[in-house]
């Protein structure tokens, strides 16, 4: 059965949302994507390059699924009160990506009646990894969003109070942080930076496939690899001794806190 969908702001994470949907129309098909955004130019780009149909706050089609895609600064709260004027609870399911915005806090303006799932939805959507965190309202169940959420990558059903934990620590950016540091590593040491990222990329792919294939904790592998008084243990007191894995752990508490901190901020 086809589907419908509904986004309102249509910025980058929805751009992202709508191009794996167009892609998995195999898998999951749809009659119409509305979209709903204040920027003309950002309107014209979706309706190119994917066909999406224009709307404005006034507009109530049919719709399976309503996204509200806005950014937490944005009018969230009157957002979700103008969905709940315009869509049948009995029909629409809501989806929220706002990050930090809390289901109490879109049913403060939405109501109780709707379906809602707020999630946090995976970055890496034009590659088919990565885990979109997904939290379920009193009414909502996994069914009313499972094959709309699988279009871009994996879900994982979490507790809400996990969701800011997911935010924080899965985005890419922690690891193409360690990539940067390793092909820089790399040329100090005295390879060009063309060889060093091509050693580092297959190193990072082939290193996680490994680990996926004897589905063992890094700690395992190390103890093998690091022979006594050799080069691999050499290297792990190097990296305790600057503080390598207290950098990363912080860095994700930072990016916790801070997701947390601009939910409680949102309007
Ligand atoms: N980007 C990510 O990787 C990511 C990951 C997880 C979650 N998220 C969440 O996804 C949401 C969107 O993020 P983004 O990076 O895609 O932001 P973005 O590119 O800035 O997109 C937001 C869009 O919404 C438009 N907008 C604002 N208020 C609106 C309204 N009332 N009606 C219709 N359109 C409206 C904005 O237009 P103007 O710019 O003209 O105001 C903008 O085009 C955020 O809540 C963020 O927390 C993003």
């Amino acid at each position: 059965m086809a589907h419908s969908l509904y986004f309102i702001g249509g910025g980058n994470m929805v751009t992202a949302i709508i191009a794996a949907v167009r892609r998995k129309a195999d898998q999951y098909p749809v009659d119409h994507i509305y979209v709903e955004e204040i920027s003309q130019a950002r309107i014209d780009a979706l309706k190119a390059d994917y066909g999406v149909e224009a709307t404005t706050p006034e507009s109530a089609p049919d719709a399976d699924i309503v996204l509200i895609g806005v950014r937490p600064q944005d009018d969230v709260a009157g957002v979700a009160a103008s969905v709940a004027k315009r869509f049948d609870p009995a029909r629409t399911t809501v989806v929220s990506i706002v990050a930090g915005y809390t289901i109490d806090k879109l049913e403060d303006s939405l109501g109780k009646d709707f379906r809602l799932v707020r999630i946090i939805p995976n970055t890496l959507t034009t590659v088919d990894y990565g885990y979109s965190g997904a939290a379920l309202n009193a009414k909502a169940s996994k069914e009313d969003v499972d094959d709309f959420l699988n279009t871009f990558g994996k879900v994982l059903y979490v507790e809400e109070r996990l969701i800011d934990v997911i935010t924080g620590f899965y985005p890419p950016n922690i690891v193409y942080h360690f990539i940067d540091a390793y092909v820089d590593a790399g040329v100090l040491a005295g390879l060009p930076r063309d060889i060093a990222r091509a050693i580092a990329l297959d190193t990072l792919i082939g290193g996680t496939e490994f680990l996926k294939q004897r589905d063992v904790l890094p700690q395992v592998l190390l103890n093998i690899n690091n022979s006594p008084g050799g080069v691999g243990i050499t290297q792990a007191y190097t990296l305790n001794k600057t503080g390598f894995a207290a950098a990363i752990q912080s860095a994700v508490l930072a990016a916790v806190e801070r997701t947390t901190a601009l939910g409680a901020n949102a309007k």
